[in-house]
């Protein structure tokens, strides 16, 4: 459920037209609803009722500080994998002790600022992180609770690049060097052993690697606690896909994500740990766009060229994602295929491809759906493109929450 619907045949955000924002901020912007932010929030949070739960949202998936205010509000703590993602979540009010940091490889200095802001766990994974978290720790005269984040070998069953727990992923420590690991992060003067740590990957859609993964971890965690291990926190990662399609598969709802995980976890006295980000996000994003022109290819190709490229959307290009695409405008009548792409000059700069959609002219405004997750997370300047505007709706009323960039910021810094 989101709040992007037609009324009187115009798409709008909540009770905003999606035309008349873009006539106030231009094009291309990204638009984020409010209400179904929060309702995303409230739904994961009541899905998984039956557990003692620490959420923390995957930063990553949309850093913009009026987003993570949001859900901070709504209870959440925050995921992050660098330092910059700490000052982020820092700033938009985040608790500290609600933060989890994440990743494959921290620098010492934003290990430094993690301790110095006592944050909730770090989540290391490998032998050589643990000893240089301890180093870090003991110079500051600190203790790091720490997490080892194991790799499970987990089949995702998700596309190659987001599919994080099989045997030849960086992530992670092998399941089979982590008691011994667990000995050497005791022995450490520098840490305090708290919990334990898995993401198999995301845009996950089935329940059954979320599951596998679930009773591997408690087996190893109630082995740990067995060795002695004073583990009080379990951590899920993230990872529940969205429905990207209107029609053919859906992904498993979180409701029935909750239940599964609930009935894996029970009993198992310890915090379990949450890192969603794609889940709460993506359906409440659109990213708005406006047809430049038509260009016919060779033989029946036919283009429509908008002023989104795969700078400010990478997932196409990148993933051969796929989003909705329709028009804000009540849709013209009839149909046919066309490559929607973008400006930037590359041939896998195409947002949707062989796509069955009304006819669109130049200066129609479209949107591509289910853009909040790693959309503007993901853009970049390449070809000398500003990134685009942010704006954030609620009922009536929007604001900027991201100024679109001017030429002055793409040479920030710079100098001849
Ligand atoms: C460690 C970790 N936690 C959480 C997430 C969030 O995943 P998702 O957005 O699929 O929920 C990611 C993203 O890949 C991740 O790497």
């Amino acid at each position: 459920m989101n709040h992007f619907q037609r009324k009187r045949g115009e798409l709008c955000c909540e009770d905003v037209p999606l035309a008349e924002l873009a006539a106030e901020v231009g094009t291309p912007a990204y638009v984020y609803s409010t209400a179904t932010l929060r309702r995303h929030a409230r739904v994961f949070k009541a899905a998984l009722r039956g557990l003692d739960v620490l959420a923390c949202f995957a930063v990553k998936s949309a850093p913009n500080l009026a987003l993570l205010s949001l859900l901070a509000e709504e209870g959440f703590g925050f995921d992050i994998v660098s330092g910059g993602e700490l000052y982020r979540a820092l700033k938009a009010g985040g608790e500290a002790d609600k933060i989890v940091f994440s990743g494959v490889g921290k620098r010492e200095e934003e290990m430094e600022a993690a301790l110095q802001a006592r944050i909730h766990q770090f989540n290391c994974e490998s032998e050589e992180e643990l000893e240089q978290l301890s180093r870090v720790a003991s110079r500051a005269r600190k203790v790091a609770p720490v997490a080892l984040r194991v790799n499970p070998e987990v089949d995702a069953r998700t596309h190659p690049y987001v599919a994080t727990a099989l045997a030849s992923s960086k992530f992670g420590v092998p399941a089979g060097r982590v008691r011994k690991a667990y000995r050497l992060a005791a022995s450490l003067p520098g840490l305090k052993v708290v919990g334990l740590a898995c993401h198999i990957g995301s845009q996950i859609d089935e329940l059954g690697p979320f599951v596998e993964a679930a009773k591997k971890m408690r087996a190893l965690f109630l082995q740990l606690r067995a060795d002695g291990h004073d583990l009080r926190r379990l951590d899920m990662g993230g990872g529940l896909g969205v429905p990207y399609r209107e029609r053919g598969r859906q992904p498993a709802s979180p409701q029935r994500y909750g239940e599964a995980l609930a009935r894996a976890l029970s009993g198992l006295e310890a915090t379990v740990i949450f890192e969603p980000g794609r889940l709460l996000v993506a359906n409440a994003g659109v990213l708005l766009s406006r047809v430049l022109l038509r260009k016919q290819g060779h033989a029946a190709r036919k283009f429509v060229v908008v002023d989104a490229g795969m700078n400010d959307l990478l997932r196409p290009a990148l993933y051969q994602a796929h989003h909705e695409l329709e028009p804000v405008g009540r849709p013209r009548r009839g149909a046919e295929v066309v490559d929607v792409v973008g400006p930037v000059c590359e041939s896998a700069d195409v947002l949707a491809k062989r796509r069955r959609l009304p006819p669109l002219q130049a200066g129609d405004l479209v949107v591509l759906r289910t853009a909040g997750a790693y959309g503007m997370a993901m853009a970049s300047q390449y070809n000398a493109r500003p990134r685009p505007v942010e704006v954030l709706v609620d009922g009536r009323s929007w604001r900027v929450v991201r100024a679109r960039e001017s030429y002055a910021d793409l040479v920030r810094g710079e100098s001849v």
